[in-house]
C-alpha cells in the first residue's frame, strides 16, 4: 500500500498505472467477490473488467456499485474475454477444482479464495491442470494480508522475534448466519477448510514444512441443528521435522466472543520477543527492547483502506492488498506467496487435520502429500 487514499467509495484521484501495466481481472461469484470488484479501486496494478454469477441478484447488486464492468452468468462468456488476464474465484469451497482448472485452460492465471481446493482429487486435477497450461495462481489468505499480521511478519523478517518456538493461531467465529446464506457449507465441505483454513496457513507461514498433526475434533449445538457431517470444532497440534510446534484452534459454532478476543489471532512465540496481531480490531501488540508493551492500533488511520469507512469485518483492503501483490509478481515476473505449490501444501495439512480428528490419532502429512504429488 502506498499512501492513503480518503475518498472511498468514488476514487477521485486514482493511482497512475505502473509502468508495467495494469492487469484485467474477471471475478466469478459475487457475494464474497463483489468485495474484490469495489477494492480493486484502490490498486494500480489491477482494475476489474467483468463479474459472472448464477444469481441476478448478485449481479444487480455488483452492477449497482461497478455499473461499467462486462456481466454474465455464463463463465465461459467471462473466460473468451481477452480483457480477463486473471481469473478471480469465489464461488463455493466444492467448486474452486473446476473453475480454477477452466480459467487455467483458457490461459488465464488466477487468484482463487481460500480454501484452494477440499478435496485430493480437485487438488490433482488442479496440480496437473497447471504443469500442463503453465499458468500462474495465488491462494487469497485475506488474513495474510490484513495490516496487523503484515507488521507482524515485517518484524520477524526484521529478526525481532529471534527464533520462532511456538506459534499459535485460531480462528474463531459464530456461523448460523452463514449456513443460512450458504447451505453448502454445512453439505459440501467441511470447516477444517472453510475456517481453519485462516490460522493452518498462518502457521505453515511461520514453520514451513509440517511433518505430523494430531487433531481433536468435535460438533457444536449449532453445527448439530444443521445437520452437519463433519467438526465444527478443532484443535490442532503440529510439528516440524525440525521439531518446532505449533497450534491451531477453530470454533465455528460458539457464542460471541469476549470482546478482550479477536476473531482471528496470531501469537508468535520467539527467543527475543513475542507478538499478537489480530483480525478485526486491526491490532498489533508486541515489546519493545526496552520491555515496554507496544499496542499499535492503525484502526483509524487505515479502516478507509480496509473497511471503506464502514463496519469492521469487511476484506476489501486485504483482497486489494493480495490482488496487488499478484498483479504486480505477473507484471514483473516475480515470485508471489502463496501460489499454488504453497496452497497445496497448505492444503495437504487440512486434509491431514481431518483425517486426524475421524481416524482419532496422529497423522503423518506426507501420507496426503504422496497422494497429491504422486
Ligand atoms: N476471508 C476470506 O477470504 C473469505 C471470506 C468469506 C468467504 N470466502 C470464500 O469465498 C468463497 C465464497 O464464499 P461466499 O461466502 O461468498 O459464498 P456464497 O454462497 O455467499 O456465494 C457464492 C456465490 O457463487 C455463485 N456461484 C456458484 N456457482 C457458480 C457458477 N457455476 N457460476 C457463477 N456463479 C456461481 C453463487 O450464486 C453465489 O452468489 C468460499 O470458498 C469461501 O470459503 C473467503
Amino acid at each position: 500500500m502506498t499512501g492513503f487514499i480518503r475518498h472511498i467509495p468514488g476514487i477521485k484521484d486514482r493511482p497512475r498505472e505502473p509502468a508495467s501495466g495494469c492487469k484485467g481481472i474477471g471475478v466469478i461469484g459475487l457475494h464474497e467477490g463483489r468485495t474484490l470488484l469495489v477494492g480493486l479501486e484502490r490498486i494500480a496494478s489491477a482494475r476489474a473488467v467483468a463479474g459472472c454469477d448464477l444469481s441476478d441478484e448478485k449481479l444487480a447488486a455488483s452492477r449497482a456499485e461497478r455499473p461499467e464492468l462486462f456481466y454474465t452468468t455464463d463463465y465461459d462468456q467471462l473466460l473468451a474475454r481477452a480483457d480477463v488476464e486473471i481469473v478471480a474465484i469465489y464461488t463455493p469451497d466444492a467448486s474452486h477444482g473446476e473453475h480454477i482448472v477452466r480459467a487455467f485452460e483458457a490461459g488465464k492465471d488466477v487468484i482463487c479464495t481460500k480454501p484452494l481446493v477440499n478435496s485430493v482429487v480437485d487438488a490433482k486435477r488442479v496440480l496437473a491442470a497447471a504443469r500442463r497450461t503453465k499458468r500462474r495462481l495465488l491462494v487469497g489468505q485475506s488474513t495474510r494480508f490484513f495490516e496487523p499480521f503484515r507488521r507482524q511478519r515485517a518484524a520477524f523478517e526484521r529478526g525481532e522475534f529471534g527464533a520462532l518456538e511456538l506459534v499459535d493461531a485460531h480462528y474463531i467465529h459464530r456461523m448460523d448466519w452463514y449456513y443460512a446464506k450458504s447451505p453448502w457449507a454445512a453439505r459440501d465441505t467441511d470447516w477444517v477448510f472453510l475456517g481453519l483454513s485462516h490460522p493452518v496457513d498462518l502457521v505453515r507461514w511461520y514453520c514451513g514444512e509440517i511433518e505430523e498433526v494430531h487433531a481433536f475434533g468435535s460438533r457444536s449445538a449449532l453445527g448439530r441443528e444443521h445437520g452437519l457431517a463433519g467438526f465444527d470444532v478443532y484443535v490442532v497440534n503440529l510439528r516440524t521435522s525440525d521439531g518446532r510446534i505449533a497450534r491451531a484452534m477453530g470454533h465455528y459454532g460458539c457464542e460471541e466472543l469476549p470482546a478482550a478476543r479477536n476473531a482471528i489471532e496470531l501469537v508468535l512465540y520467539g527467543s527475543r520477543g513475542t507478538s499478537l496481531a489480530q483480525y478485526h480490531d486491526m491490532r498489533y501488540v508486541h515489546t519493545a527492547d526496552d520491555g515496554t508493551q507496544v499496542i499499535e492500533d492503525p484502526l483509524y488511520a487505515l479502516r478507509h483502506w480496509y473497511f471503506n469507512s464502514e463496519v469492521h469485518g469487511m476484506h476489501y483492503g486485504e483482497f486489494a492488498n493480495y490482488a496487488d501483490h499478484f498483479a504486480r509478481g505477473l507484471l514483473d515476473g516475480t515470485p508471489c506467496s502463496p501460489e499454488l505449490e504453497e496452497g497445496l501444501e497448505t492444503f495437504c495439512v487440512m486434509e491431514a487435520v481431518r483425517r486426524s480428528a475421524h481416524e482419532r490419532r496422529p497423522i503423518a502429512v506426507r501420507t496426503v502429500r504422496n497422494e497429491v504429488f504422486a
